[in-house]
């Protein structure tokens, strides 16, 4: 029996596994391992790329959310907004916050409905967690304007989503924060898990550095209980190698999909 992976993780071109092999050697060669100097590159890239004042790096889109969520302040007896169409950790970052979920509808669009989202306020919402489905991002005009005049946090769930925009803007830049997924299936992907809280908050940043690194602010003290949850060096290593051609990346997928409206203009329907 033939298995046809869903999708082929492996790097077929040598060109690239020996741009990547160089990368993670320079990573051996220096030994900081972990939050090394790569993980800081980084993270400053990111946090340009974004529009924000810092990025943090974290060893997944799971950990992203949850220390993000905890990081503002969310907890037992909070509710927040977000939806169902989702990889499963978004309800379970919030859930394990000891916040509720709650799931607004979708639209047309797959994304959250502004107008869903709106009858379901209630003073016990502390924030609004779209998710930007397949990539597409939400309506965060309308998502604001109702964290704003309610006084709630707005945090994007943009796992899906490196490298989209809504009107010039990028994914990433919206709202109190944004939490990106790096791992190998994603559009700009590690060789395993990696993921990245962006924001503009200092206290957010603080709790953040500390909360990745089981709560401790140096070797003596621990300021509050917390698991492990730092980026690896080679991720970063590897990540920033990959960053570099991913202008290609969507340039080209960018021709594909042109190339496809097209090609699907000429057919018939039934044929599409
Ligand atoms: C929308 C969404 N949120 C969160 C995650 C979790 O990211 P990770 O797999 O890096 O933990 C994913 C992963 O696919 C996702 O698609």
């Amino acid at each position: 029996m033939k298995i046809i992976p869903f999708l082929n993780l492996s790097i077929p071109s040598e060109a690239e596994r020996l741009e990547l092999l160089n990368a993670i050697d320079t990573v051996f060669q220096h030994g900081r391992i972990i939050l090394g100097p790569e993980v800081s590159e980084f993270e400053n890239t990111m946090a340009k790329r974004c529009g924000r004042k810092w990025a943090k790096g974290v060893n997944s889109g799971s950990d992203a959310l949850y220390l993000c969520l905890r990081g503002l302040g969310i907890g037992p007896g909070d509710e927040v907004i977000t939806t169902s169409l989702s990889w499963i950790a978004t309800a379970n970052a919030i859930t394990l916050t000891g916040a509720k979920p709650v799931f607004a509808d979708i639209q047309e669009d797959l994304n959250i409905d502004p107008i869903s989202v709106s009858r379901l306020i209630n003073p016990k919402v502390k924030a609004l967690l779209p998710v930007h489905y397949t990539g597409k991002i939400c309506n965060m005009e309308k998502l604001q304007k109702i964290a704003n005049e309610h006084n709630i946090l707005l945090i994007e769930d943009a796992a899906q989503a490196f490298g989209a925009k809504r009107y010039g803007k990028t994914a990433g830049s919206f709202g109190d924060a944004a939490c990106f997924s790096l791992n190998s299936m994603k559009v700009l992907a590690a060789c395993g898990e990696a993921g990245f809280i962006t924001g503009d908050n200092t206290t957010l940043q603080e709790r953040i550095e500390w909360l990745r690194y089981n709560g401790t602010i140096n070797r003596e003290s621990c300021v509050e209980p917390a698991l492990n949850s730092r980026m690896d060096t080679i991720q970063a290593a590897i990540l920033l190698k990959r960053l570099s051609n991913f202008k290609k990346k969507l340039t080209d997928a960018e021709k594909l999909q042109h190339f496809m409206s097209n090609f699907s203009k000429i057919l018939p329907l039934n044929q599409k």
